[in-house]
């Protein structure tokens, strides 16, 4: 298995994209997994949300963010006054990466490596190219270091706006839109995990609040 790209079909929209993600073998993490959970949100999204893959819940479902990150993502997206239904929102990584808790049944999330990512990063693109949004935000370093780059560090760069890297920019000589942007901040599960729960919330909300005044008008 040597990356995604085979499987990714040329000139396709996004229901052909989430279709053709079930049959992708560009990485062994298809193997434990339910399904691949492509991203979801509107075509015409002025934001793309990216995470790092889908969790327990999101396999077992076939939709990105909707067990426990995800409900805390969508308080922190309706408390910045961005709605859910308006954004794109995927995944780094498309397929679960997990190991069992010893006997138990239980799935424990397991971080995707450097090459897991990079096998996946043609969906990523192909969603960038579908969706052309004007805003990328990155939650956590998995999905910032994947659009960023390796030695991007969530930690010193948060909140800041910065431009679209060009080897993630779509082919398209008549578009005259501004550069795509990019911020990165911290990802939803580690508000959940944060020992002062209270005071990481506010500053990722804070964060969403920043991403909701970056688009207006
Ligand atoms: N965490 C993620 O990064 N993505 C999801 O879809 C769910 C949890
Ligand atoms: Fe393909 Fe990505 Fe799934 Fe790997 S994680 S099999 S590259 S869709």
């Amino acid at each position: 298995a040597a990356g995604a790209e085979p499987y990714v079909p040329e000139h396709a929209d996004l229901a052909e994209l989430r279709a053709a993600v079930q049959a992708c073998r560009g990485c062994p993490l298809y193997q434990g997994s339910t399904q691949a959970v492509f991203g979801a949100g509107p075509a015409d999204a002025r934001v793309l949300l990216v995470g790092e893959q889908p969790g327990d819940q999101e396999d077992r479902r076939g939709q990105p963010f909707v067990g426990p990150a995800g409900r805390l993502l969508d308080r922190a997206l309706a408390e910045a006054g961005i709605d859910r239904a308006e954004v794109y929102l995927t995944n780094a990584v498309k397929h679960f990466k997990f190991e069992r808790a010893e006997r138990g049944k239980r799935r424990i999330h397991k971080r995707p490596s450097r090459g897991e990512v990079l096998a996946c990063q043609p969906w990523l693109l192909a969603e960038l190219r579908e969706i052309r949004p004007e805003l990328v935000v990155c939650l956590g370093a998995t999905a910032a270091q994947a659009v960023l780059g390796s030695s991007f560090r969530v930690t010193q760069h948060r909140g800041e706006l910065v431009a679209l890297p060009q080897r993630l920019r779509w082919a398209d000589a008549d578009d005259t839109a501004p550069t795509p942007r990019v911020t990165a901040t911290v990802h939803p599960s580690s508000v959940l995990r944060d020992p002062d729960r209270d005071d990481a919330y506010q500053a990722f909300r804070a964060d969403l609040r920043a991403v909701a005044a970056a688009l207006r008008p």
